[in-house]
């Protein structure tokens, strides 16, 4: 059974890569039009190819606040969005006396004011139609602690304070907005995460999840039902999905 409805229209930043390509591929097989951002083509041209009719690739650096509004614009053309899904994102291993302004506020730039960039151009009737539903992509870490996480799990607790101020502010227009929070996802972020850990390492975090690490499947049909109107009583949230992570 499909949760999204036919011909539904949504934006998808990160689309170029892990849990982003995966809500693209998975939008468009069930007969939603989207347009995906991130900053290299060539990482979708399958899909580019594939779905001609129902998908667009925007380039952009989504650091660049200042031309999101314009680059949404130009496809607002054919029809209003019924939401977003913003999955792009960085991590960023930096220990305590690392830390500094620049580059905590260039995790924040894309982990965060991105997406409330893109909430407000959304927030303008012209660009949503009403009872749209907006999915971020928060983390485990957003509750939890990390060594070497500060930026990372700043950024992510703040997505989930985003997420519940925006559900109230939008909600006049029945405009849901929720999180969810993954614990480890195979995707090429944790991949490269991951990389540097010996073999005893890995095998002692993947135990640190119940059921093993995700994959970009199993966090899918969660944004699917957020993003439908299945779930349209749910605002506000942050859904944690993570094989068990954060119960232990
Ligand atoms: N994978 C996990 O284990 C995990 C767990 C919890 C939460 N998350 C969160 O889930 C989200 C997606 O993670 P993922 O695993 O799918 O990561 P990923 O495979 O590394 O994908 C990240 C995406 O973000 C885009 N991006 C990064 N910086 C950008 C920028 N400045 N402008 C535009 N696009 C930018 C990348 O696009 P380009 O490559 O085209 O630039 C890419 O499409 C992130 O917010 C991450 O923190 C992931």
């Amino acid at each position: 059974m499909s949760f999204i409805a036919a011909g539904s229209r949504y934006l998808v930043t990160g689309a170029t890569s892990g849990i982003g390509k995966a809500v693209v591929e998975a939008l468009l097989e069930n007969g939603a039009t989207v347009l995906g951002i991130g900053r290299e083509a060539d990482k979708v041209a399958a899909i580019t190819e594939s779905y001609h009719q129902t998908f667009e690739f925007h380039s952009l650096d989504l650091c660049q606040l200042h031309l999101i509004e314009d680059a949404i614009s130009k496809y607002i053309g054919t029809g209003k969005f019924d939401g977003f899904i913003h999955c792009a994102g960085r991590d960023e291993t930096t220990p305590l006396p690392m830390c500094n302004e620049e580059n905590i506020s260039n995790l924040f730039k894309i982990n965060v004011f991105s997406g409330i960039e893109l909430l407000r151009v959304f927030s303008k009737k012209r660009f949503s139609n009403d009872g749209s539903s907006i999915v971020f992509i928060s983390s485990v870490m957003a509750e939890l602690g990390h060594q070497g996480k500060i930026g990372y799990c700043a950024t992510k607790a703040a997505i989930t304070g985003v997420v519940r101020a925006a559900a109230l502010e939008l909600s006049k227009r029945r405009i849901r907005v929720n999180a969810i929070s993954p614990a480890i996802v195979v995707s090429p972020m944790s991949d490269m995460l991951l990389a540097g850990t010996s073999h005893d390492e890995y095998k002692e975090i993947n135990k640190m999840h119940p059921t093993g690490f995700g994959t970009t499947m199993d966090v899918v049909p969660m944004i699917l039902f957020l993003l439908s109107a299945n779930s349209k009583w749910i605002t506000g949230q942050n859904i944690k999905i993570d094989g068990g992570y954060s119960i232990k």
